[in-house]
């Protein structure tokens, strides 16, 4: 691995203010030391602290799908083949579905955004000022696919309190219309104009990450893309891509190259995921909505998750019982697990 970029990872990571999960998830997964994660000792350790972690209120991040209508047609995203109903939410369900949750639980994060792209919804800016108003602590998220942000919305956004932006840009000139089914060059200019309208504000935030998944179409051109977008984002994230719990086939470069052994998901305590119909879903795996909890429009969070059906699968992962739908051939468990360190 190259010490720049490395570096680079670093300080993005010392902006977040997750530099100590930064330095587990490394030390863990990355160096001779991964041996230790499967010792009975590390094992013996690590249910003490999931047991301990899972009785506390720690739901951090709320992921909510503004809309799941998208412009793209990304060959790794279930969205080509997506059954559900394609809508957008309206403001006053947003507002309804985000005070139900914040009010109630410790968010610290909202993430807009599911599978669709966000700014194809026309009320996103006023969804986000709304957010900002009522609850200025809140940190927002947001990814997208860049086909939409003209200069005209940057501008909007650059005058709102956003705290990242990932631009989903999964390929380089040769590959990327084959890959998303978007204009490259449309792209180029969005990137462009966001970054040095950003830095002509000399505005921190929102932190920008530009993201490119790993696929054998683009394997070629990995090196290409981080040394044109190295300068024009706080950071960059090369990543390999998810099956989708078995149910989406990706031409991968290579096999995951490590894999521990399997724990209780955190997202089960840390995630409230909710799709463009207000339904409570396991977590963004579920890309089709199979397992709802309940619905934030009609039902309190607290009611949905002292609901048997949630605890439940809860206690599943602590007996570490993974035979729920989509847990079962859930490609992220093995991933994800040392998010309980956060
Ligand atoms: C589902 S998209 C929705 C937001 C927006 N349309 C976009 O592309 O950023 C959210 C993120 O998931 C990523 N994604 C798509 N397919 C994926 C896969 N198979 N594994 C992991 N991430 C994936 C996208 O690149 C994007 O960064
Ligand atoms: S990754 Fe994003 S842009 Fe691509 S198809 Fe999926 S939702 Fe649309």
């Amino acid at each position: 691995m190259n010490l720049k970029y490395l570096f680079k990872e670093y300080k993005y990571y010392k902006k977040l203010g997750g530099l100590k999960n930064i330095f587990v998830k490394f030390i863990f997964s990355k160096t001779p030391l991964k041996k230790v994660v499967n010792s009975s000792f590390y094992n013996k350790y690590y249910s003490n602290m999931i047991n301990k972690k899972s009785k506390k209120s720690n739901t951090k991040f709320l992921q909510i799908e503004n809309t799941n209508l998208c412009n793209a047609t990304c060959v790794m995203c279930p969205h080509v083949s997506m059954k559900r109903k394609k809508t957008t939410m309206s403001f006053e369900d947003f507002k309804k579905i985000t005070k139900n949750v914040i009010d109630h639980e410790k968010i610290k994060v909202v993430i807009i955004t599911g599978f669709g792209e966000p700014f194809l919804d026309k009320t996103i800016v006023d969804k986000i000022k709304w957010l900002n108003q009522n609850y200025p602590d809140i940190k927002i998220d947001i990814y997208t696919n860049v086909s939409m942000l003209t200069p005209k919305i940057t501008d909007k956004l650059l005058e709102l309190k956003i705290h990242k932006i990932n631009f989903s840009v999964n390929g380089t000139e040769k590959v990327y219309n084959k890959i998303m089914g978007l204009d490259y060059e449309k792209t180029k200019e969005h990137i462009n104009y966001f970054y040095e309208q950003k830095k002509k504000l000399n505005k921190k935030f929102p932190l920008t990450n530009i993201s490119l998944m790993i696929i054998k179409d683009n394997e070629a051109e990995i090196k290409k893309f981080i040394n044109f977008w190295n300068n024009k984002s706080d950071s960059i994230m090369v990543y390999i891509p998810s099956d989708w719990a078995g149910k989406k086939k990706i031409d991968y470069v290579s096999e995951i190259p490590f894999k521990k052994k399997r724990w209780p998901c955190p997202a089960l305590w840390q995630f409230i995921t909710v799709d463009v119909e207000g339904n409570l879903i396991m977590c963004c795996r579920d890309y089709e909505s199979i397992i709802k909890f309940g619905n934030l429009l009609k039902n309190n969070i607290k009611e949905i998750k002292n609901s048997n059906k949630f605890k439940d699968l809860q206690q599943k992962h602590l007996d570490f019982n993974f035979s729920t739908p989509v847990c079962s051939t859930c490609d992220n468990a093995y991933d994800s697990s040392l998010n309980w360190f956060n």
